[in-house]
């Protein structure tokens, strides 16, 4: 609990990255991992959604369903039907917090491209990636991070398959506390 009596909510990275750090190319993925998009599905369903305004425009069918999509452009006229606009970071999350709060959920989740991992990285207290086994060409990539800050607490393999077209791992990680709250 906070100050405020309000229940904590986590904000969640959920990514996919292959082994050089790719994760899009011409502005959609560069794969098709169909159990990996179930489980960012199962990870996601319910819970507030903030993606740029780039990934947005990517999306099949829009909104994503049953999730509060929130979507973040400078651009103060942009409009996204189905979806909350904002053009900072720090309000968008405090409005998907609320609105996880509203929900009976504890975690936010940020689902890219780039510019919003880049951004959000500092926010984030738990990184959901998908380590793709490939390397391969992309114009966008999830930025360094340093991992001694965060701890795994799941991770599971998945194979290459009909559904899949690489292998891939689905790690769980939460930021550890700063040691002096060791
Ligand atoms: N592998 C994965 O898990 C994954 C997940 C998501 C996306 N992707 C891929 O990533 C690529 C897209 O990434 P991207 O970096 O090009 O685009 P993006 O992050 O989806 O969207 C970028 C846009 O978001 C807005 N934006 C960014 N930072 C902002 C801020 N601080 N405040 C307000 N607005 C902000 C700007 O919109 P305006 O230009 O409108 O101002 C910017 O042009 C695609 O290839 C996509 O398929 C991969």
């Amino acid at each position: 609990m906070t100050d405020q009596g309000h229940t904590e909510i986590s904000v969640a990275m959920i990514v996919a990255r292959a082994r050089n750090g790719v994760i899009g190319r011409d502005g959609e993925l560069p794969w098709h991992l169909a159990d990996d998009l179930a489980l960012f599905k199962a990870a996601t369903l319910g819970h507030p959604i903030i993606m740029g305004r780039k990934t947005w425009q990517s999306l099949p069918r829009r909104p994503l369903p049953k999730r509060d999509n929130i979507v973040l452009t400078r651009d103060g006229t942009f409009s996204a039907s189905g979806a909350h606009v904002f053009t900072s970071m720090a309000p968008a999350l405090q409005a998907a917090k609320a609105l996880a709060r509203q929900a009976g959920k504890d975690r936010v989740f940020l689902i890219g491209g780039e510019a919003i991992y880049r951004v959000g990285l500092d926010y984030a207290d738990q990184l959901w990636i998908t380590e793709v086994d490939v390397q391969l060409e992309g114009d966008a990539h999830f930025p360094p991070f340093q991992p001694d800050a965060f701890e795994e607490v799941h991770a599971a393999t998945y194979p290459a398959n009909d559904r899949n077209d690489f292998a891939f791992t689905f790690r769980h990680l939460k930021r550890r506390p700063p040691v002096d709250e060791v």
